[in-house]
């Protein structure tokens, strides 16, 4: 004979927040911080780089209110997103007695964001944390959506977790810091937004491609507000990817088999351009576009110097065996996102092979 006890946990949450956008904000952004999460402990974590250029504006600000602030500076670069880097933070919030009413408060790339953000999520089972992204891919994309994680030495944001911010406080300003080389780093996932989801928003894009290169902060705010609108519509619809959510997937199948099997030494935003060019030249092949909307891609990408060829050096049976261990593969069946038009995706397309393989080999030439 058995007893059957129910724990009755039905849960209705609102993990709803707000993204605030605007240039020369960040010392601002700390009243905001500080009036939204009434912590008794404000915790900074910031990586090598960023922390010098931005990590004291927003220190001093809480310290001039009388709050209590730590920081945790790791060392720049994804080799630090790891699981050893996790602990060394964990150990220092319980160091400095971190409770469970302390704030997070990430402070860099997508790097810093999902790291911290991991921590947020487990350190005492949970505490807030708030996102302030510095670089135009965790503006456009990390910094939206609620995925946090850290990478094995096997693969890449495998261990994480679903777990919201309390708030993401976007300063374009923070951008005129970075390195000339990854200043643009995100461009790619803006375009894709506009190819999966808002033809407007890819005309805008394509018309403003010399303000965004100069980081014109009009043009970036608005560059980045079209981006966030879009991607925080596709997560509302679908926060933990079980349909809509895998469109953010294009050109992704191709990008990250490239990414892989170049060792990594590609920037992924890079890897996601050529993954946008193979994948629509694909579509092409398959009829669902016309020439002229796949000269229109590849044109915004050239505007921003991504390459829209395949590096000659890799063998196309490899990058077809890579898009079978991409992570929407199911049953052993690669699915593609692919365009139908700009603004508009199909998803879970399947694709021959043959038609895979002559899109990679006409992109190596
Ligand atoms: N969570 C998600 O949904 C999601 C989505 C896309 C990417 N990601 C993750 O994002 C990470 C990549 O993000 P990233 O490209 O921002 O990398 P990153 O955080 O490493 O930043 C890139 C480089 O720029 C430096 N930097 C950042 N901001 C700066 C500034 N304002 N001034 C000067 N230097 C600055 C950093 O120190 C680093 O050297 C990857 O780990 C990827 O997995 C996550
Ligand atoms: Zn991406």
């Amino acid at each position: 004979m058995s007893v059957n006890i129910q724990v009755c946990l039905k849960k209705q949450i609102d993990d709803s927040y707000n993204i605030f956008v605007g240039k020369e904000i960040l010392a601002a952004q700390i009243n905001e911080i500080v009036k939204m999460v009434k912590a008794n402990c404000y915790y900074i974590i910031s990586d090598s780089n960023v922390y010098p250029f931005h990590g004291n504006t927003i220190k001093e600000e809480l310290i001039k209110k009388g709050l209590k602030v730590f920081h945790y500076i790791f060392p720049a670069g994804e080799q630090s997103k790891n699981r050893q880097m996790k602990a060394m933070i964990e150990d220092d919030l319980i160091k400095n007695k971190a409770g469970r009413d302390s704030l997070i408060i990430a402070l860099g790339g997508g790097v810093t964001g999902d790291m911290a953000g991991f921590v947020a999520a487990t350190y005492q089972r949970g505490i807030p944390f708030v996102q302030i992204p510095t670089t135009l891919l965790s503006m456009v994309d990390s910094s939206i959506g609620g995925k946090v994680a850290v990478d094995t030495d096997l693969a890449k944001n495998m261990i994480g977790a679903f777990y919201q911010p309390k708030a993401v406080f976007v300063d374009v300003s923070t951008l005129k810091t970075l390195p000339e080389k990854i200043k643009l780093n995100g461009i790619c996932e803006a375009i894709k937004h506009g190819i999966i989801f808002d033809a407007k928003y890819f005309d805008f894009i394509t018309n403003n491609a010399d303000k965004i290169k100069s980081l014109d902060e009009k043009v970036m705010i608005d560059l980045i507000i079209g981006s966030i609108k879009i991607k925080s519509f596709v997560v509302e619809q679908d926060e933990k990817e079980k349909g809509l959510r895998q469109i953010l997937n294009f050109g992704h199948t191709i990008g990250h088999a490239v990414e892989s099997l170049t060792n990594y030494t590609i920037l992924h935003d890079t890897c996601v351009g050529i993954g946008i060019a193979s994948e629509s030249l694909i579509a092409l092949k398959l009829g669902m576009i016309n020439k002229s909307i796949f000269d229109k891609i590849i044109d915004i990408l050239k505007s921003f110097d991504i390459p829209a060829t395949i590096p000659k050096e890799l063998n196309p049976d490899s990058i077809i065996e890579k898009t079978y261990l991409d992570k929407k593969t199911k049953s052993n069946v690669v699915k593609y996102v692919l365009p139908t038009e700009i603004g508009k995706v199909d998803f879970e397309v399947e694709v021959p092979e043959s038609i895979v393989k002559e899109a990679v080999i006409q992109l190596q030439n």
